[in-house]
């Protein structure tokens, strides 16, 4: 079978403003990397959100380097066309410059493509970029600073408008190859997406942006809380159930294993 052509961060950027939208999801594992590569999907995001979708953390606030470089490697064997971009967790590039680059550094070791971080932190972007590695920005409301915002808030409303213009166009300039919009009213979302140079990839920000990005288990029913933001397209928390209950009870029943699994 033929390799298929690998989606590269430039391949990403030159999307911006075209007929083609970029379609984006979150994969933490092989399993999850190779249905959404699979599927099509351009870019896979190792999320942060790794931390809530998978394991049990009250907020992407507790996920570590080591967890993020751990689930990378792993969503790396899954992912073989779509661009693999992983996300640079909460303490990992705040410090420093430097130590925005190591840990870019050690995501790119464990097989992301390019990195990920959330706000106007444009001398670790542009350091980053000079390392050889793509840079992914992340403004409006981004998770890490949730504290700052007082919770999941809908950011860039009325006044607050400004302040995730400026954030975004700071992030442009430093050398994002795209930039995610998170929950920003649509209008705020598409004048962004039309003064911005690189592509914007929307998640609870209209329908103007360059793409869409969404977390794996909210689209596929396996996150126990619905977001306004998120469409359910298969209602995977129940079918897991459901197949788990028939194999408890033919177990119970002593109807499997039968002759077609037995060795
Ligand atoms: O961690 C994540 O899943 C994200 C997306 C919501 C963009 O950052």
């Amino acid at each position: 079978m033929a390799t298929p052509q690998r989606i590269t961060a430039p391949r990403i950027r030159g999307m911006k403003g075209g007929t083609e939208r970029i379609v984006s999801l979150t994969a933490y594992d092989a399993i999850s990397g190779a249905i959404a590569d699979e599927a099509g999907v351009d870019l896979v995001l190792v999320g942060d959100s790794v931390g809530t979708a998978m394991l049990g953390m009250p907020s992407t606030l507790n996920v570590s380097l080591e967890a993020m470089v751990h689930h990378t490697a792993a969503a790396r064997q899954g992912v073989h066309r779509a661009l693999l971009v992983a996300d640079m967790p909460f303490g990992s590039y705040q410090s420093s410059v430097a130590q925005a680059v190591d840990s870019a550094v050690a995501l790119v070791k464990a097989g992301a493509e390019a990195v990920k971080l959330e706000g106007a932190y444009t001398d670790a972007i542009r350091a980053i970029v000079k390392a050889g590695i793509p840079c992914m920005g992340h403004v409006g409301m981004t998770p890490q600073s949730v504290n700052n915002f007082g919770g999941h808030r809908v950011q860039g409303k009325g006044d607050g408008s400004h302040i995730v213009i400026q954030a975004a166009k700071e992030v442009d300039e430093a050398g994002a190859f795209s930039m995610v919009l998170e929950l920003i009213p649509a209008a705020l979302a598409r004048e962004i997406t039309c003064t911005v140079s690189c592509p914007t990839i929307g998640i609870g920000a209209g329908l103007e942006c360059d793409g869409q990005v969404q977390v794996f288990h909210d689209i596929l029913g396996l996150s126990p809380i619905k977001f306004k933001h998120a469409k359910v397209y298969c209602e995977g928390m129940e079918l897991f159930r459901e197949a788990v209950r028939s194999y408890a009870s033919e177990v119970r029943a002593a109807t499997f294993p039968t002759s077609e699994q037995s060795v």
